[in-house]
């Protein structure tokens, strides 16, 4: 397979690498795109080295078997059509055309049906909202959910590079910010992404609509607060649901869980430290609060569960090697 990373530099494109590797995709090509700034750095795929290329148009219209973009929106806006409309497959980790009707937004896991004899762009799902329904479709299959209250713990690495640099600037000392709107290091910030009108913010936003989107069923209603916290890698999640259906037993609950794919249902305490790397939910602390209301701690790796594994997933799917 020919595969291009577009954002090859950032922190989901280099794990896409490493889960290309991981995963022993049979890669026979392997081109590298980011910006000007990164044009003639070199990267390891397989113990060879790549040199990183300067994204441009002519680029994306040479023939790929598959696309990887993680440059940000703006970027996506612009080279994702061109690449698709040359015959490619692009998959987008960003949130450039999540809520497009006739763009699949996909979890290979819950509605990987999409794809069949789909090509074209393919989004992937927000971070947080990833690890959220990778938990929850299982559940909502048999007791149709009503309400998902979340409190979100993320981790910097969600905000890319520059963030992990902001936040190790910080913990040494030099108090600045370019990133986040407050001191980040020694505090937690209630706020990601800009808040909207309903008194949302954007990220919050994105929780509730793909959740809608990826579940198919656009009466679940979704009451996010997303929260920063000065955390490296793996976000958490706390999770309240309401349910349409009475559960009775909370051992009904955890059946489900136990059948979601990849997701592990654990009575040990899970932090992000734990999960570093890992491609799998964690759930813990599950605990019912009625028969139509249990609550729960979420964790994963946010930049391979929330971003890279999925992207790849979405591959192997596609190539029938899930
Ligand atoms: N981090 C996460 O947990 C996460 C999860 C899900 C989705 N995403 C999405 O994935 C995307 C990338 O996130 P990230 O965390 O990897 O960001 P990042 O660490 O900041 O990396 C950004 C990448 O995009 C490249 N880039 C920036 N401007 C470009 C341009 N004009 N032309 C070509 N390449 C350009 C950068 O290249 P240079 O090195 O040359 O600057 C770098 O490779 C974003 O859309 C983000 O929302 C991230």
């Amino acid at each position: 397979m020919k595969i291009g990373i577009v954002g090859a530099t950032g922190e989901v494109g280099r794990t896409m690498i490493k889960v290309l590797e991981d995963f022993k995709i049979p890669v026979n090509e392997l081109k590298l795109f980011a910006s000007k700034r990164s044009s003639g750095k070199t990267l390891t795929f397989n113990n060879a080295s790549i040199v990183v290329e300067e994204l441009t148009e002519d680029s994306m219209i040479q023939k790929f078997d598959f696309l990887l973009f993680s440059a940000g929106s703006t970027v996506s806006k612009i080279f994702a059509p061109i690449a698709a409309k040359a015959g490619n497959i692009v998959i987008d980790n960003s949130s450039a055309f999540r809520m497009e009707k006739e763009i699949p937004l996909v979890v290979p896991e819950i509605n990987g049906h999409l794809l069949k004899n789909y090509r074209g762009i393919i989004a992937n799902p927000n971070c947080s909202t990833i690890q959220m329904v990778l938990s929850l479709y299982k559940i909502h299959e048999k007791f149709k959910i009503n309400e998902i209250f979340v409190s979100t713990y993320q981790a910097v690495s969600g905000a890319g590079y520059k963030a992990i640099s902001e936040l190790q600037r910080q913990l040494e000392g030099d108090k600045s910010k370019t990133v986040f709107p407050k001191q980040i290091s020694h505090n937690v910030i209630p706020l990601i992404g800009e808040i909207e009108e309903d008194g949302f913010s954007t990220e919050e936003h994105k929780m509730i609509n793909e959740t809608r989107k990826i579940l198919d069923d656009y009466s679940i209603n979704v009451y996010p607060t997303t929260v920063r916290v000065p955390v490296f890698y793996g976000h958490s999640e706390a999770i309240v649901v309401k349910t349409k259906l009475p559960f009775n037993d909370i051992s009904f609950i955890e059946n489900q869980i136990k059948n979601s794919k990849n997701v592990i249902l654990t009575n040990e305490i899970i932090t992000p430290i734990d999960v570093a790397g890992s491609d799998y939910v964690y759930v813990s602390r599950l605990r019912k609060i009625d028969e139509f209301t249990f609550s729960f701690w979420n964790v994963a790796d946010n930049i391979r569960v929330g971003a890279a594994t999925n992207a790849i997933r979405i591959l192997m799917l596609m190539v029938g090697l899930l």
